[in-house]
């Protein structure tokens, strides 16, 4: 290969080949194909069908597919296709069904396929730039699932005591009130009352559907008596005020007025509480080559995240990459004077203080 634009066009011929496997990993997750080969063991194309209540046909050709990707195993490709069972391995069922595991990625694929369910609005938003409020099933549980795990796992036993005055305040009585802004599904909230047994949190977010999933996900994990959930604009939240930890978990750059919403955690945190702005971990400036996280978070930003920054009059256009310079200009904007990185190693993410 020689010249650039052979190797442009490979490279493409290869994402286009990894889309494919994006694409089939959805299907396999929403018809809980992989569960029912976990669940069920090796299966031809008609006892997976007869498991998952899907046509034989279709679910021969996705088999066969996921074989060929080097997904899922085959016991004996040379039998005829109606007997040839296949197998999930090992590795496969952790990745694609051990909801669990740190390395459970069947969410990933759903995330893309929301972005994809956007595209025919986001032809439209470049046109007219009116941002687009996120809104299918599928972006909604792929965003909460992408972070569960991880929160109910590591949140209160990696993260957070990394900042020692934060882990010894959630530890130590009178009982600490934590606000958790732009909860989602509520895991971090969750993840909060699980591993700090004093603390009561609240939680908001704007989208009245994750607010319903937040509280039936609290009741699940037995917080629910120390948990609240409110629907509710993070930029004019109706709350009492006085917390201990505030919180806003991949959240302020989604905010079409997050300068707004810095302001009302300002106002709700108590005078010797902490406010944490947790944000994808984004170069300085805008330099090329781009690392590989601004290059991923440019890919969220232009299919989901600037658009939900854009709605609404007056509206930010954040974007995914809320660099240093721009948080810090937000923060000052909302009457605080500095943000410092606090210091919690995360491949990902930055848990940025910031204080007044
Ligand atoms: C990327 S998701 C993160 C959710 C959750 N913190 C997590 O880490 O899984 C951003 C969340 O912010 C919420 N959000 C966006 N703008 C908001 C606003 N103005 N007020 C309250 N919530 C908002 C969205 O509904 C969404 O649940």
């Amino acid at each position: 290969m020689n010249s650039d634009a052979e190797r442009l066009a490979a490279r493409i011929a290869d994402a286009s080949l990894a889309v494919h496997d994006v694409l089939t990993i959805y299907l396999g997750e929403r018809l809980g194909l992989y569960d029912a080969l976990a669940a069920g063991g090796p299966a031809t194309a008609d006892d997976l069908a007869g498991r998952t209540g899907t046509h034989p046909r279709y679910v021969r050709e996705w088999l066969e597919h996921q074989a060929a990707a080097g997904i899922l195993g085959c016991e004996d490709p040379a039998a005829p296709a109606e007997r040839r069972r296949f197998l999930l391995p090992p590795a496969a069922a952790e990745v694609l069904t051990e909801r669990e595991s740190l390395l459970w990625s069947a969410a990933r694929p759903r995330s893309l396929v929301a972005l994809a369910q956007k595209l025919p609005a986001l032809l439209e938003a470049f046109r007219t730039g009116e941002g687009i409020p996120d809104g299918t099933d599928d972006a909604r549980t792929a965003q909460a699932d992408l972070g569960r795990a991880a929160f109910l796992r590591l949140l209160a036993t990696e993260w957070l005591p990394r900042i020692a005055d934060v882990d010894g305040r959630l530890r130590s009585e009178p009982p600490a009130r934590v606000l958790d802004v732009g909860c989602g599904a509520g895991w971090a909230s969750i993840a909060l009352a699980r591993g700090y047994p004093l603390v009561r949190v609240d939680g908001l977010d704007f989208d009245p559907l994750s607010v319903g999933t937040a509280r039936a996900n609290a009741d699940a994990h037995g917080v629910g008596a120390r948990v609240a959930f409110h629907a509710a604009d993070a930029a004019s939240p109706d709350l009492p005020g006085g917390y201990d930890l505030v919180v806003a978990f991949e959240s302020l750059h989604d905010m079409p007025r997050p300068v707004e919403a810095l302001a009302a955690m300002r106002r709700l945190v108590a005078p010797a509480g902490t406010v944490l702005v947790v944000e994808e971990k984004v170069g300085e400036a805008f330099t090329l080559p781009a690392s590989p996280n601004d290059r991923l978070n440019y890919g969220w930003s232009v299919l989901t995240c600037l658009p939900s920054a854009m709605c609404g009059p007056g509206a930010a256009g954040t974007g995914t990459l809320l660099r240093r310079e721009t948080l810090l200009r937000y923060a000052r904007e909302a009457g605080f004077s500095s943000i410092e990185d606090a210091g919690v190693p995360h491949d990902a993410w930055t848990f940025w203080r910031v204080t007044s």
